[in-house]
């Protein structure tokens, strides 16, 4: 038996997130700025890469594979990964491979991520207002997004729609998604947006509206159960008990869950981050181009990585300015 993947605060790592692009076909205000520059094709890893890349790390212990990007759905012959995944499912070594995705292209992959055995997607969705949608992601349009989700449910999938809370943007679509997500049977995550990218100071100290703010409104209007259920994520739940529903909280800032963190996240080119709020990185993509024939150097090398992980991140919206700020961009490490 290898040894499990055990990082020096004890967490065994299980959960390996991977970005397959920085390219997306949205250009949300919170994550990219309108021209991005894009990584040349030759700095990915290529698909028989990201399989030896993931396959090695479930050979560690990893259970839980999320794919993420960029838009990983934007990635071309993104379904010969997953299909080539799906052997680690049906081993019983990886327990769940799923996604995050910006639903733009479900119409298309929906039927064959279920068939590669995906269950589960979270989709980002931050307004149900088509002009409002627009605004915020630029290049996006409400009704694609709609019909991905539609496409989804139909394939057998489970939705999970994560919205990003926007201080003057969706606030007054609080009780609006909640429904929506109602009558849809959807699960529904609020996040606090972080600072990540190189957005101005003042645009994030704008846009910040803290989750516990969001759960006194809520609180109005529903009774709030507090649910000790996890999902290997970092969300937190709550029961509304008028029906039945589970909504989750991400809160990076106001709450801090590193303490139970059990997962790193592999950027597009093969850099293992083992904080989203750290820069400490590990350039796998070395160890593995370097030794076509072993994936001894490359097990070594995520080992050393993992002895590297740090306790938790810096971000800290509380002082005048955000500390902890990343200059990274979310679509670099997805998410
Ligand atoms: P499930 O619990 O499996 O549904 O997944 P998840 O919530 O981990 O995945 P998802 O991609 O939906 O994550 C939503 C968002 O949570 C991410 O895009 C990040 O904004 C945030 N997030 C996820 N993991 C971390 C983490 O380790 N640290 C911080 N600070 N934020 C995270
Ligand atoms: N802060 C919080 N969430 C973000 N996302 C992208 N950028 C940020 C940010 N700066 C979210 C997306 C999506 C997930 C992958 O990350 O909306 O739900
Ligand atoms: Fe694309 Fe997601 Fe970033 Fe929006 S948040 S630009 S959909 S990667």
């Amino acid at each position: 038996m290898t040894q499990p993947l055990i990082d020096p605060f004890a967490r065994p790592i299980s959960y390996l997130r991977v970005s397959v692009t920085d390219r997306c076909d949205f250009r949300c205000v919170y994550c990219m700025s309108e021209n991005m520059t894009f990584l040349p094709k030759k700095e990915l890893l290529t698909l028989e890469e990201l399989d030896r890349m993931c396959s090695t790390f479930i050979g560690l212990g990893v259970e839980k594979l999320r794919i993420t990007g960029g838009e990983p759905l934007v990635r071309k012959g993104i379904m010969t990964f997953f299909n080539a995944m799906t052997r680690h499912l049906d081993s019983g070594a990886l327990k769940e491979l799923t996604l995050t995705t910006n639903g733009s292209q479900l119409v298309r992959f929906a039927d064959d991520l279920y068939a590669a055995g995906v269950r589960r997607v979270n989709i980002s969705l931050d307004t149900l207002d088509e002009k409002k949608f627009a605004d915020i992601t630029r290049w996006g349009r409400l009704p694609q997004v709609l019909k991905g989700i539609e496409a989804a449910k139909k394939a057998g999938l489970r939705v999970k729609i994560n919205v990003v809370a926007l201080k003057g943007f969706n606030e007054d679509e609080l009780f609006s998604i909640t429904e929506w997500c109602k009558a849809e049977d959807m699960d529904l995550t609020f996040i606090e947006v972080m600072p990540m990218g190189d957005i101005g100071n003042e645009d994030r100290l704008d846009q910040y509206w803290p989750l516990k703010d969001l759960r006194n409104t809520l609180a109005e209007r529903y009774t709030l159960a507090e649910l000790s259920h996890r999902t290997g994520g970092p969300a937190r739940y709550v029961r509304l008990e008028e029906t039945g529903q589970q909504i989750g909280f991400i809160t990076p800032l106001t709450h801090n869950f590193c303490e139970s963190c059990n997962r790193v996240r592999l950027t597009c080119t093969g850099e293992l981050f083992m904080c989203l709020g750290q820069e400490d990185n590990a350039d796998l993509r070395a160890a593995l181009r370097d030794s076509p024939d072993s994936n001894t150097p490359l097990e070594e090398a995520i080992r050393a990585a993992i002895a590297l992980k740090p306790k938790g991140h810096d971000f800290d919206y509380d002082r005048q300015s955000v500390a902890g700020k990343m200059t990274r961009h979310m679509s670099h490490t997805g998410g």
